[in-house]
């Protein structure tokens, strides 16, 4: 290929004819990654526990490519293998993984109570550990060592720092995330040689159901922790998951990419900035 074609972003970033699981597909970050990768011509499975959720998703995602929803709690292994052969049905094979499904518990520490602890690592850490483990054969299936399939682990700016601006604490979340961020580097060594990268996006905040009360509270904190001074826009995640996912990210593995303006390396609002 000459370095015209090469270099072109059509092309380099190209998501064309290739194939994705959305955990968590049916609202906020996993919506929009999922709108984000058929606008962009992937064919997509979300999966989501409401089957209500699914279903109005679904009217919303099926305007823009070939998509389908399966309901399944990833914390469930029956449910885990029921949508693994859904994939295995509607896709073929799996390009794309990204386990987006998260869950959050905040407490103060003497009332943070044992299920919701249990609760949150099930699903922001094990269920990503075993669907992750059960998804090789059906990712195996879509990659090669010119386009490796891909694992996009969802984790977040609280996995890199203590979280300050929601006032409650959130001691299972930033655990997992943190958790998530280096199994996302173990998984990475692991899976490369068999052409299958694993990285993580680490999200600032962002617009979503988890994020709805954090912000009718806190907004004006949030910007002010924020060097850019504001949340997070859909298509910046969605930017850097079309990297990922595409030939423009096929060498980039175990890395965890924030995408988060700024917050996860500033010390908050510099008042003498003003
Ligand atoms: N929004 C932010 O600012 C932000 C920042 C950093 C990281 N994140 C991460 O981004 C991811 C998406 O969160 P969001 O903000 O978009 O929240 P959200 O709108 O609440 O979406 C969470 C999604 O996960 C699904 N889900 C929850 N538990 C599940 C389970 N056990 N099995 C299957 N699906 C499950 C939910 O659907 P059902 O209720 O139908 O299951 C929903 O589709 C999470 O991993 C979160 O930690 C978000």
């Amino acid at each position: 290929m000459v370095d015209s074609e090469n270099f072109a972003i059509a092309d380099l970033f190209s998501l064309a004819g290739k194939t994705a699981l959305v955990t968590g597909g049916s609202s906020g970050i996993g919506l929009n990654l999922a709108k984000g990768l058929l606008i962009n011509g992937v064919r997509v499975v979300i999966a989501s526990r409401k089957q209500e959720k699914c279903d109005e998703a679904l009217q919303e995602l099926a305007p823009l490519g070939e998509v389908s929803a399966f309901a399944a709690d990833v914390t469930k292994p029956e449910d885990r293998a029921a949508l693994l052969e859904f994939c295995g049905a509607k896709l073929g094979s799996l390009s794309i993984l990204i386990n987006n499904a998260g869950s959050n518990w905040a407490a103060q520490l003497q009332d943070y109570p044992d299920e919701g602890f249990d609760k949150v690592v099930s699903t922001n850490l094990n269920a990503v550990f075993s669907l992750t483990r059960d998804a090789i054969p059906l990712l195996e299936l879509a990659a090669t060592e010119e386009d490796p399939a891909r694992i996009i682990n969802i984790g977040s700016m609280d996995g890199l720092q203590v979280p300050i601006v929601q006032r409650v604490p959130t001691f299972a979340y930033s655990a997992s995330k943190a958790a998530l961020h280096h199994l996302t580097r173990t998984l990475a060594v692991d899976l490369g040689p068999k052409h299958i990268t694993v990285n993580a996006v680490a999200p600032g905040f962002f617009a979503s159901r988890m994020t709805d009360f954090v912000f009718d509270k806190y907004l004006s904190d949030i910007e002010d922790e924020c060097p850019l001074h504001r949340i997070g826009r859909p298509e910046e995640l969605v930017g850097i998951v079309t990297y990922l996912a595409s030939r423009a990210g096929s060498y980039t593995n175990g890395t965890v990419i924030p995408v988060d303006g700024g917050t996860s390396v500033s010390k908050g609002k510099r008042d003498w900035m003003e």
